[in-house]
């Protein structure tokens, strides 16, 4: 099967990338200047989602019969900061790869985000009223709007705050950032006020796998098994590796002189993704093990 991934450079599309059936064959699509070498079975493209022309060349030239969409700004800081970039490629450029995937009767996977919810009434299932409290929250739920009007099979997945290891040249996420302070004998300060289901990222590409190969085109909400906060992710994170927990100082909201609120609880219920896709979603000590053995 002939598959597009954009954002393949992301902590999710390098995920999908590292977990792909041998028998599908991929182009994947990033937006950094950088060259990134291809294999028997993935080619590189860098094109950005806002050039609708490049595109629709793209789709003519390998004929994907599915769409990840996973390219998305994704720093709540950085969409309030920017606010029409944001729009432009978390809607138009969500549009755009749909619009051409309605024409080339391609599937649309639409990856979206829990900062959908405003974090006050958790744990959050699919058919759960989404409110959004930031721009980038905005910008994802206005992304599904349009899905959710697409004339193609779509899939809508809102996976939670996620954890890996990225590209070198990507940016890193709460467990690597802490893993590299902690490893330098720095201290670390987590929130302790915002909750959620931790997701590893691998566990989120093969959810999305799941609905590839069983074409399971549904809305999913994907979470790990455990609500902690911030604060008790980096402490289990600290474990897994052997380092100091006593670096590691509990902080509130607002102590980072942040320009956005993040909602303080947006913990997901995992019912539809273990009954309608049949994965178990992963213990935060699963989860930070295989982060362990896979570290290279
Ligand atoms: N990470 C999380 O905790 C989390 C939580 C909830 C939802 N999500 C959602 O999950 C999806 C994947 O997130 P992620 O963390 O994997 O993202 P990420 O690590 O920030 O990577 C974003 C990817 O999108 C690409 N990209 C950005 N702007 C683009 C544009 N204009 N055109 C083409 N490509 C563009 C980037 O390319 P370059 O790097 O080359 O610029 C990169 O490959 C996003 O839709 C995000 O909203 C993520």
């Amino acid at each position: 099967m002939k598959i597009l991934i954009t954002g393949s450079t992301g902590l999710l599309g390098k995920a999908l990338i590292e977990t792909a059936d041998r028998n599908y064959e991929i182009v994947a699509t990033y937006l950094g200047n950088y060259d990134i070498d291809d294999n028997y079975q993935i080619k590189y493209k860098k094109l950005d989602t806002r050039d609708k022309a490049g595109y629709e060349y793209l789709f003519r030239d390998f004929k994907p019969k599915v769409v990840i969409h996973t390219a998305s700004i994704g720093s709540p800081d950085y969409a309030e900061k920017n606010k029409e970039i944001t729009w432009d490629v978390n809607v138009r450029g969500t549009q755009n790869i749909l619009y051409i995937c309605e024409r080339f009767d391609a599937k649309f996977i639409y990856i979206s985000s829990n900062g959908i919810y405003d974090g006050n009434k958790a744990p959050y299932g699919e058919e759960d009223e989404a409110k959004p409290i930031n721009y980038y929250g905005q910008t994802k739920l206005e992304g599904e709007r349009i899905v959710q009007k697409a004339k193609t099979p779509y899939a809508i997945i809102r996976p939670i705050l996620m954890y890996g290891w990225p590209h070198s040249f990507e940016r890193g996420n709460i467990v690597t950032f802490a893993l590299s302070k902690l490893e330098k004998c720095e201290v670390v300060n987590a929130y302790d006020d915002v909750y959620l289901n931790p997701l590893f990222n691998r566990s989120c590409a093969e959810a999305i796998w799941k609905v590839v190969k069983e074409e399971k085109y549904d809305v999913f909400n994907i979470g790990g098994a455990e609500r902690v906060t911030i604060y008790n992710l980096i402490q289990e994170a600290a474990c897994a590796f052997k380092l100091n927990q006593d670096l590691i100082k509990p902080v509130q909201q607002g102590f980072f002189n942040e320009l956005v609120k993040r909602p303080s609880d947006t913990s997901y219920k995992t019912e539809k993704m273990e009954k309608g896709l049949g994965i178990k979603p992963l213990s935060l000590k699963e989860g930070l093990c295989i982060m362990k053995e896979i570290r290279q």
